[in-house]
């Protein structure tokens, strides 16, 4: 969160992943001025797990400059569900607050390509093993 890069914003983030191994990754939000390209905070320390080698997440934690604990924006939640379908998200706010949630609970609908790539009659959306 102090390395947060929130310009625009002024808006400070903190992430830090577990993976199943247990090991911890951090990351920060990073804002950029086309502000659609800003990445959350949740989503770089996601990228640093897997940089490093994680593909299993159980806990997720977030601080940031808001007073109340901010649970993770909807994006990062389907980021999120890649890696850890019902992982815990801890939540910190800066009076000291702390609110927890289960992804399932944050997001009950999760999108798994492997559940919806099935080909139709015609092959289409037949995926690259479906394809001859
Ligand atoms: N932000 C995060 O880093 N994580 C969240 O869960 C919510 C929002 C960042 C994005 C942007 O840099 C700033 O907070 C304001 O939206």
């Amino acid at each position: 969160m102090e390395r947060a890069y929130a310009p625009y914003s002024e808006f400070r983030v903190g992430a830090a992943v577990e993976t199943a191994e247990g090991e911890v990754h951090a990351g920060c939000n990073v804002e950029n001025a086309s502000f659609s390209v800003t990445m959350c905070a949740e989503r770089v320390a996601i990228g640093t797990a897997v940089a490093a080698g994680g593909r299993s997440l159980r806990r997720v934690y977030v601080c940031s400059t808001s007073v109340e604990p901010v649970p993770p924006c909807g994006v990062c939640r389907q980021a999120l569900a890649e890696f850890g379908p019902d992982l815990e998200v801890i939540s910190e706010g800066s009076s000291g607050q702390i609110r927890s949630w289960s992804l399932l609970e944050l997001l009950p609908a999760q999108f798994r390509l492997e559940e919806h790539a099935q080909a139709d009659e015609d092959g289409r959306n037949a995926g690259a093993e479906g394809r001859t």
